[in-house]
């Protein structure tokens, strides 16, 4: 295995990970220790002073600016709100949709998705499903565009078998057909590396507690300031281009801020914001093209040895259109979850087989101890295994 950095090093950031075989960051990842004194540094000013808020916002501006970075995108691009669902909701009630209009998404995507824009049907938006097949790019949806077609919407990477969608090519067909693009990263953030303008979204949304190593409850939305038209569909002051200084609303000035701020409302997750700081520098630190790389040669292990046991590999195989992370083993979960969790070893069900899903800290020593795991079962099928 090519060494891109010290993941021995990293493996000590993250304690959790010497007690079990943790392959469920599809899920949530563990927390390291810089981000657990990033929360503590916040605790503490919180308990002794009350909170510096000035520092604090200070601090969240600097993460701001972090995310960006990592988006290639400017800090005034980009939101914090609470999670992936407020981001897509934000996203779908901005967009300037009539009765009559259509979404197109893709069937099986990820709930929290695609239930922003079920929610227009109130508005006669009518949402309209392709099928998930193993490649899904512009092709995929260029037969389906009609002339009530305003907007794509779909996830990057796919949560339940590790599909990497091909955002760029969508994202240059809804250029040319002037639709709106909104794209679900929650699955591809801290792992694969992503370009805004290069993908040409309208609108980016995401959760933190995946790729970006903190816990739930902080999310982030993209935009695409070019597109003035979109405005928020709910409004507090920190939304406004002119927040009041005496805090005496104004009926007459309520422009929005010609910031993503203009989505953002009220006071923020600030011990989040904190700990996402302290996060991004970890991830920048090693460089998120290494993480790819790690995570990608960790899963052509895992295929190999899939193979090698005859256990089907659920999702896309081929580095083009697969995720560096999320693997799904054909294995009937509701008869392996248990056996695995009883193993120490971490991993997730899903839809059609066990997910096994890596990070950074992930390492050759994970992927063998999980295969050996399976073959020590011996029947793949689970169904008369002695060992569980
Ligand atoms: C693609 C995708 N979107 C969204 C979510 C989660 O949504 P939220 O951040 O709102 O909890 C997940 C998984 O947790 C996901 O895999």
């Amino acid at each position: 295995m090519t060494q891109y950095y010290d993941v021995e090093a990293v493996r000590k950031l993250f304690p959790v990970v010497e007690k079990m075989t943790y392959l469920d960051s599809g899920f949530q990842t563990p927390m390291s220790t810089p981000v657990k004194h990033a929360f503590e540094t916040f605790i503490q000013e919180s308990y002794e002073t009350a909170g510096p808020k000035s520092v604090w916002i200070d601090r969240m501006e600097q993460t701001r600016a972090k995310v960006a970075a990592l988006l290639n995108a400017a800090a005034e691009d980009i939101a914090f709100t609470k999670n992936t669902s407020e981001a897509m909701n934000i996203a779908a009630n901005a967009l300037p949709l009539n009765a009559g209009d259509n979404v197109l998404m893709i069937h099986g995507d990820h709930p929290n998705n695609t239930y922003a824009f079920l929610n227009l049907k109130k508005k006669g938006v009518e949402v309209l499903f392709i099928p998930m097949t193993e490649i899904v790019n512009a092709d995929s949806f260029r037969p389906h565009l009609d002339a009530n077609t305003k907007v794509i919407s779909i996830s990057y990477v796919a949560f339940h078998a590790g599909h990497r969608f091909d955002i760029e090519s969508i994202g240059a067909l809804c250029k040319a057909k002037n639709l709106y693009f909104v794209v679900d990263i929650m699955q591809a953030i801290g792992v694969v590396p992503i370009d805004a303008k290069k993908v040409g979204a309208t609108f980016i949304g995401s959760g933190t507690h995946k790729g970006l190593l903190i816990p739930q409850g902080l999310g982030l939305l993209y935009w695409d300031r070019t597109r003035t038209e979109l405005e928020p569909a709910y409004l507090a002051a920190i939304s406004l281009e002119n927040p009041p200084a005496d805090f005496i609303a104004r009926p007459d000035d309520m422009a929005p801020a010609p910031t993503a701020g203009r989505f953002e409302l009220g006071n923020f997750n600030l011990p989040a914001i904190h700990g996402l700081g302290a996060a991004l520098d970890l991830i920048n630190e090693i460089g998120i093209e290494k993480i790819e790389a790690h995570c990608f040669d960790l899963g052509d292990r895992l295929i190999a040895g899939l193979d090698a046991l005859n256990i089907k590999l659920v999702g896309p195989r081929d580095r083009s259109n697969r995720a560096p992370h999320i693997y799904v083993a054909a294995l009937p979960a509701d008869e392996w979850i248990d056996y695995f969790a009883s193993n120490d070893v971490r991993v997730s069900p899903e839809r059609d087989g066990v997910r096994i899903s890596l990070a950074m800290f992930n390492t050759v020593s994970d992927i063998d101890r999980v295969l050996d795991v399976i073959k020590k079962r011996g029947n793949t099928t689970g169904r008369s295994s002695k060992a569980a």
